[in-house]
């Protein structure tokens, strides 16, 4: 089938998984990464790009893409105020969007979340609606928003908040409806890319967390 992927937040949780299941999936040629610094870890069909995401939408591509996947994102503690976390999960991840519409891309997908909403009174589900909604206008033949509950996986940094989620998640999983309970990044990682292979897709298709478990 010989399809191109293009892809941001490589080196992230559902990133890395992400990578790996395009690079052993014989319908891909090839995968660029755009990251902010090199990979960890190498695979054989990935081309790592370093890139400056301030002006991510000006970079040359050397060919159209198939499939772009938007795996961005920052918390409110580490990015350090409410317009730095916006510029992440909103300004980047756009501007992203606008690098792979002009260069082809068929189909886009985003890891958004359980909750998004532009009208929420929470800033975090506020901004994920929010770049739905801009993605949405964009007009991309196939957009594919997934949104997950809370991640779970091996993480190289401690997160106070999602650590007693985690706890909480497997204490009172029998009790918890499978939209709400945690799921694991390569489970999403695994869904986005089916997706992104589903030709039957067309237009704006949402994902919640009880479809990816
Ligand atoms: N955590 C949860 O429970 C949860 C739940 C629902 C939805 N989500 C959403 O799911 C998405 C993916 O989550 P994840 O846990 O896989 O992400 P993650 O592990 O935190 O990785 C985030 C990715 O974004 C990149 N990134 C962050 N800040 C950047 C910046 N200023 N410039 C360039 N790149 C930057 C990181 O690159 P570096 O490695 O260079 O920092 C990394 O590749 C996010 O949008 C998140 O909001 C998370």
């Amino acid at each position: 089938m010989n399809r191109v992927a293009l892809v941001v937040g490589s080196t992230g949780l559902i990133g890395q998984h992400l990578l790996e299941k395009l690079s052993n999936n014989s319908d891909y040629d090839q995968i660029f990464a755009l990251t902010r610094k090199p990979l960890k870890r190498k695979f054989s069909k990935v081309k790592e790009i370093i890139v400056d995401f301030e002006n991510i939408e000006n970079v040359q591509l050397e060919t159209t893409i198939d499939d772009a996947f938007c795996c961005l994102g920052t918390t409110m503690r580490k990015a350090g105020s409410k317009d730095a976390f916006f510029k992440v999960d909103f300004t980047y991840c756009i501007n992203f969007g606008k690098l792979a519409f002009q260069n082809g891309a068929k189909t886009f997908q985003i890891v958004s979340s359980m909750g998004a909403n532009a009208s929420s009174p929470f800033y975090y589900n506020k901004v994920k609606g929010k770049v739905e909604n801009e993605l949405a206008n964009m007009n991309f033949p196939t957009l594919n928003i997934f949104q997950p509950s809370l991640l779970l996986g091996e993480r190289s940094e401690t997160r106070v908040g999602e650590d007693l989620g985690k706890v909480l998640n497997q204490i009172f999983a029998p009790l918890i409806p499978k939209k709400y309970k945690g799921i694991e990044g390569q489970k999403v990682a695994d869904y986005m890319m089916k997706k992104a292979l589903d030709t039957s897709l067309s237009g704006v298709n949402k994902f919640t967390s009880d479809l990816m478990q």
